[in-house]
């Protein structure tokens, strides 16, 4: 037959066109769009569907080690399980350098705890924690041309944090090297000092970890790192931004034509403040950084996907388990706010969460979906067109979509190892009914139908949107 597969009669939405077409499938990647394209081995019906590019969740951490004794509940095997049945045909999580450690070591650990494991494709960004010289002159220009041609700094926690002079040095190496830095943008020092201030009148409850992690910081570490970043002339993305704060920050920079560019998450749309004032302890399960703030700023997060400050949504799916000594209890039910591990999970919500709220409720686009759930990550990272997009040539990573069909979010429906969601009982409309990686059906009507170890490592480019100044913006 003239294709392995045949995906029929559905409409075609990319990040720029929506069009009927067929899509004929030859070993794993897009071989034809068009009509009466010949036969194949097998024939999905897609009428009725949409079908749009896979999504790449291109910020989640999964079996990252951390330095505290607690243990992410999510590893390439449940994580990518997880995002495959949410729409999610590649993930980018995070090599981690911990301080001390050679980076290339830090590469090499978490291609062992990824080998065999993942049901869909998968890069890495790396995280900096130790710009040494050896590290800043021969490993980041090596794994950057090696494939691994992003990664994240941080402004705070003090296992992970780069002072300014650092910062500036890394930015610098990636301006040489060609490689997309991601910040988180939390000012180390206000949050110690809240913290302290806090913790004196025995405001501890989990609560009390959104007043410490306070707006003020998150924006003026946002305004510094886009000034570090200006002052050497390099392209920038602020990872999960929160809030109106922040948001003003990146706009001026993009409206000065700077380069920066800006990351939201579902937490940020579908939480606030009040979901960590919960009975006893059950606040920490929302506990993340920077944390959810009211609905004014969630009202300014969506304008923000709205008007294009946002280029990318990511989950950041940090997966702790709720009762659990390894962790969101790490230092039990009794724990101050500062001690409990920070982060949410959500791979395989991401997706049907902006599909019903952003699409279906009108407030974006279906082809600004695309381009914030994949298009523009690939792009961004080095991926496209490879991922990312539905074009003669490109791998073959489709999700097909019923724009009707209404769920119920349930914990135990989902497939990752975390033992909550902060969204049980949220109601969606639109749903993911079939995902393909590479031609291959790897969910279908929100169940796993890959294996472990279909997914592979991807290598990606230097991103066109990692280049200095010049002008264009790339998309
Ligand atoms: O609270 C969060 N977001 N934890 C995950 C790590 C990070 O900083 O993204
Ligand atoms: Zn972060
Ligand atoms: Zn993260
Ligand atoms: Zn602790």
């Amino acid at each position: 037959s003239d294709f392995d597969t045949l995906i029929k009669n559905g409409l075609i939405i990319t990040a720029a066109d929506r069009f009927h077409a067929d899509i004929g499938i030859k070993d794993g990647r897009i071989a034809a769009l068009g009509q009466a394209l010949g036969d194949a081995a097998e024939v999905i019906d897609a009428q009725g569907l949409w079908v749009m590019p896979g999504g790449i969740d291109a910020h989640c951490h999964l079996d990252q080690p951390l330095g505290d004794g607690a243990v992410m509940a999510d590893g390439f095997h449940s994580g990518t399980r997880s995002a495959a049945c949410g729409g999610t045909t590649t993930v980018i999580p995070f090599a981690a350098q911990q301080k001390g450690q050679s980076l290339r070591a830090a590469v090499d650990d978490y291609h062992r705890r990824s080998e065999g494991q993942a049901f869909i494709d998968y890069a890495f960004h790396m995280i900096v924690t130790d710009p040494t010289e050896t590290v800043l002159k021969e490993e980041l220009p090596a794994l950057i041309a090696e494939g691994y041609s992003s990664f994240k700094i941080y402004l705070t926690y003090d296992d992970l944090k780069l002072n300014d002079r650092e910062v500036l040095e890394v930015l610098a190496m990636a301006r040489r090297e060609g490689a997309m830095v991601m910040v988180h943008a939390e000012n180390a020092d206000c949050i110690a000092y809240l913290t302290e201030l806090l913790e004196a009148c025995g405001k501890t409850a989990p609560y009390y970890h959104g007043e410490a992690h306070s707006a003020i910081a998150e924006r003026e570490a946002t305004h510094r790192a886009i000034s570090l970043a200006e002052l050497v002339d390099v392209p920038l993305l602020i990872v999960h931004v929160s809030g109106p704060e922040a948001i003003e920050q990146i706009r001026w920079a993009q409206s000065r034509g700077l380069r920066v560019y800006g990351e939201t998450c579902p937490q940020y749309l579908m939480l606030t403040a009040q979901d960590l004032d919960q009975e006893g302890f059950a606040g920490a399960k929302c506990v993340c950084s920077p944390p959810p703030r009211d609905p004014a700023a969630q009202q300014a997060v969506w304008q923000g996907l709205e008007t294009g400050v946002f280029q990318v949504f990511s989950s950041d799916h940090a997966p702790f388990r709720y009762e659990d000594p390894k962790g969101k209890k790490l230092h039990g039910d009794q724990a101050a706010f500062q001690h409990i591990p920070n982060g949410i999970p959500g791979l395989e919500t991401r997706l049907p969460i902006l599909f019903s709220e952003g699409v279906v409720q009108e407030r974006i686009d279906a082809t600004r979906f695309v381009a914030l759930t994949a298009t523009n990550p690939a792009k961004i990272y080095g991926l496209y067109p490879r991922k990312g997009t539905i074009a003669i040539g490109s791998d073959a990573d489709l999700t097909l979509w019923d724009r009707a069909a209404r769920t119920t979010v349930r914990n135990a429906e989902l497939h990752h190892a975390v033992d909550y969601t902060p969204y049980e009982g949220l109601e969606l409309t639109g749903s993911p009914v079939l995902t393909l990686c590479r031609g291959r059906v790897v969910a279908r009507d929100g169940k796993p139908t890959g294996e472990p170890g279909y997914g592979r490592f991807l290598e990606c480019d230097r991103p066109q949107p990692a280049r200095p100044r010049g002008f264009s913006k790339g998309f």
